[in-house]
């Protein structure tokens, strides 16, 4: 399994572990993948709390950082973070105050909504193009971080050119063949091609379709790992074949021993058909594939409102989502995840699911040698 990208990087194998949680990062990471940490709503001091945790416990391997820099921004939301609230219409916010007291979510203990909002808008600023730029220094000063993945399109290029003075490999995610060539025209050295399959926001095309298409647009200098629908050893002998280099998974660490959901949201995730992953604008206005809940259907139904821009529509989703966890609603509850999700059943350790995936990468390999030699 091992290819160019893991002696570039130092890891042992091509799979890459998007996470937001730190544990993830570090399991990942020391049974030879390569852990990467989303760290796009965290603060600057937040970050640097985690990738020091990182680096205490990872032995001196390599991992990477995954940020948001957007290449335009409300600017107007921007400058009133402080106040996001107030931007919110009032009949945005009684719509879904509506929804929950209908189904008897109790609201939020006194302090908590001030929290989770204070929570989102000391976050938030790491979205903004400066936000990012803060988080990418702070990074810079872990020398084990030797990645850094922007999500929305290449980053500028100031940080480009520092990232890779540096030594440190720019990556960044695109779902369409289009976007990687204007990356790696930019400077970008590692592109994600990231199938509609996949948690989180995503595009349209397919990973199948994308794959291939990123790899000829990309030539034979940049390297291309597949996202979007991968979860086991098979699919990763398939996306090899498709001249990836790598693969760069979401769903599959959701359901982890190490985790960051806890025992409700895990058994929501259990329990998600891949049909039950569809693509609804209610989380953050922009496209994000989640688990299909009651929630997530009113914003789509006749007479919903329309939905808030990035990120009005995240402030009122986060505290939404605050109380439906509180309250244990499977019925109500909508997070992130691809449409493999059908293949995470079960709670197994990082180690377990590494392992589990080199062992049917190596099956398939041999189905595949096997299947040569019958001709
Ligand atoms: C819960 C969750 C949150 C995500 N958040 C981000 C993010 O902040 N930045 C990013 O680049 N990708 C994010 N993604 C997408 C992943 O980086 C990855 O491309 C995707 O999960 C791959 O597809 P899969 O979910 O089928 O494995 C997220 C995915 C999930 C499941």
């Amino acid at each position: 399994m091992r290819t160019p990208i893991c002696r570039r990087l130092g890891c042992a194998v091509p799979v890459f572990a998007f996470s937001h949680c730190r544990d993830v990062v570090v399991e990942v990471t020391k049974a030879g993948g390569f852990g990467v940490l989303g760290a796009a709503t965290f603060s600057p001091e937040q970050l640097e709390t985690e990738l020091r945790w990182i680096d205490a416990r990872v032995g001196g391997r390599p991992y990477g950082v995954d940020v948001i820099i957007p290449s335009t921004y409300d600017v107007e939301a921007e400058r009133s973070a402080g106040d996001l609230e107030r931007l919110i219409p009032p009949a945005h916010r009684a719509f879904m105050d509506k929804l929950l007291a209908d189904e008897g979510v109790p609201p939020l203990p006194p302090g908590e909504r001030e929290r989770i909002l204070r929570e989102i808008v000391d976050g938030r600023g790491s979205m903004t193009p400066e936000g990012a730029r803060r988080l990418v220094a702070t990074a810079l000063r872990h020398p084990q971080v030797k990645m850094v993945v922007s999500a929305l399109g290449a980053p500028p290029p100031d940080v480009v050119a520092d990232l890779r003075a540096r030594g440190v490999v720019v990556g960044a995610m695109c779902g369409k063949a289009a976007h990687a060539r204007r990356q790696r025209d930019a400077g970008v050295e590692l592109i994600v091609a990231q199938g509609t399959e996949a948690g989180g926001h995503t595009g349209e095309i397919a990973t199948m379709v994308l794959v291939p298409q990123v790899v000829a647009a990309c030539g034979p200098e940049v390297p291309v790992l597949a996202a979007g629908g991968i979860t086991r050893g098979s699919q990763i002998a398939a996306a090899l074949a498709l001249g990836a280099q790598g693969v760069w998974c979401g769903t599959l660490w959701l359901g982890t021993r190490e985790s960051e959901l806890d025992e409700f949201e895990k058994a929501a995730v259990f329990a998600a058909r891949a049909e039950d992953a569809v693509r609804r604008r209610a989380r953050t206005g922009k496209t994000v594939r989640m688990i299909r809940s009651k929630l997530s259907e009113a914003w789509e139904a006749p007479g919903a409102p329309p939905y808030l821009p990035t990120p009005l529509q995240g402030v009122l989703y986060n505290e939404a989502h605050a109380r439906v966890v509180r309250a244990r609603r499977a019925d109500l509850y909508s997070f992130p995840v691809g449409q493999s999700v059908c293949d995470v059943n079960e709670e197994s350790t990082v180690r377990e699911v590494m392992v589990r995936l080199q062992t049917e990468y190596l099956d398939a390999m041999e189905r595949l040698y096997g299947l040569e030699e019958e001709e």
